[in-house]
């Protein structure tokens, strides 16, 4: 290894720990799983952060940025301008310690500026041909209206801006040994509900169909595969993430009539009393990446 990728190593490795120490001291269990999932989720992406063009000053925008893993980090090698919105407050929040904490320990580019902004992608004003890059990752699977949201960023975006969309598919989830009963109903229960409410968990690919309607020329279409094979056991993190969105979801799936309180309840301790389970596990996330027109 060189000495520049030791270095680079090493502000890697600090900046995951602050991440997972800051993490790790939220109090409130379902966003602190879900930090702790997200930033399994982004390493992951790592090496895919690299190839996002932004020139030097140029605007980046990340869309729905969760804890702002991804202009932080980006902003640990480089100068960049960059805003990141979401949805909900208590994400701004820990973004904004993040970014306090990675400046106090000296390895974020000072001169960056990264903002965080409370702001919902359905009805958010940005100003026209405002961003060189943007991204949404794991984002537009919650949206009722997806093609919407991309013609607002196709305005928001300069002309010649790359735009990166990122999502799952339910489709590509592949396990062996198949989940429980149990687990697979009530997977499908929350999936029809969100369904209802507009979301999409096979949206993966539809991603670069939104881009294209909505201007974008469509530079790449790729997968990021992951493939494990792994012990889930009882405090596997990607397990007790799961579980506590199926615990969130419960008074959406027993108000849809998807099931009774009581028959959730059930559900939800066999899950949570399966016993520790060799698995192999197969999951992709699909990639679409346009560019706006320059004239
Ligand atoms: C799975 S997380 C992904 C976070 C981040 N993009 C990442 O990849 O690390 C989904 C994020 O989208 C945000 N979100 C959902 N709906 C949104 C909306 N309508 N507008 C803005 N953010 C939204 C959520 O609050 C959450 O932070």
């Amino acid at each position: 290894m060189s000495d520049l990728q030791e270095g680079r190593a090493k502000i890697l490795q600090r900046f995951d720990e602050v991440y997972e120490e800051l993490a790790s001291s939220v109090e409130d269990e379902s966003i602190r799983l879900m930090l702790q999932y997200t930033h399994q989720l982004h390493r992951l992406w790592r090496p895919l952060l690299g190839v996002l063009p932004l020139p030097e000053g140029g605007r980046f925008l990340d869309v729905g940025t969760g804890s702002g893993l991804v202009p932080l980090e980006i902003a640990t090698t480089r100068t960049i301008d960059a805003v990141g919105f979401d949805i909900e407050s208590r994400y701004i929040a820990f973004a904004e310690r993040f970014r306090e904490a990675l400046l106090s320990e000296g390895i974020l580019d000072s001169t960056s500026q990264v903002d965080f902004r409370l702001g919902d992608l359905a009805n958010l004003s940005l100003e026209s041909e405002s961003f060189d890059v943007i991204l949404v990752r794991e984002v537009l699977q919650f949206l009722v209206d997806p093609q919407a949201a991309t013609d607002s960023l196709f305005q928001a975006s300069k002309p010649g801006a790359i735009i990166c969309m990122s999502d799952l598919d339910d489709q590509l989830f592949v396990s062996y040994p198949e989940h429980s009963d149990a687990f697979s109903r009530m997977f499908r229960s929350i999936g029809n509900v969100q369904r209802a409410q507009g979301g999409d968990r096979e949206i993966g690919r539809k991603l670069s169909y939104y881009l294209s309607q909505s201007g974008f020329a469509i530079q790449s279409v790729f997968a990021i595969p992951q493939a494990r094979h792994f012990v889930e056991t009882e405090n596997d993190p990607e397990r007790l993430f799961v579980i506590e969105q199926m615990k969130e979801a419960r008074e959406r799936v027993v108000s849809s009539g998807e099931m009774s309180d009581a028959q959730f309840t059930a559900l939800i301790e066999q899950i949570e009393n399966e016993p520790q389970c060799e698995r192999y596990r197969f999951n992709a996330r699909l990639v679409a990446i346009g560019q706006k027109p320059r004239a």
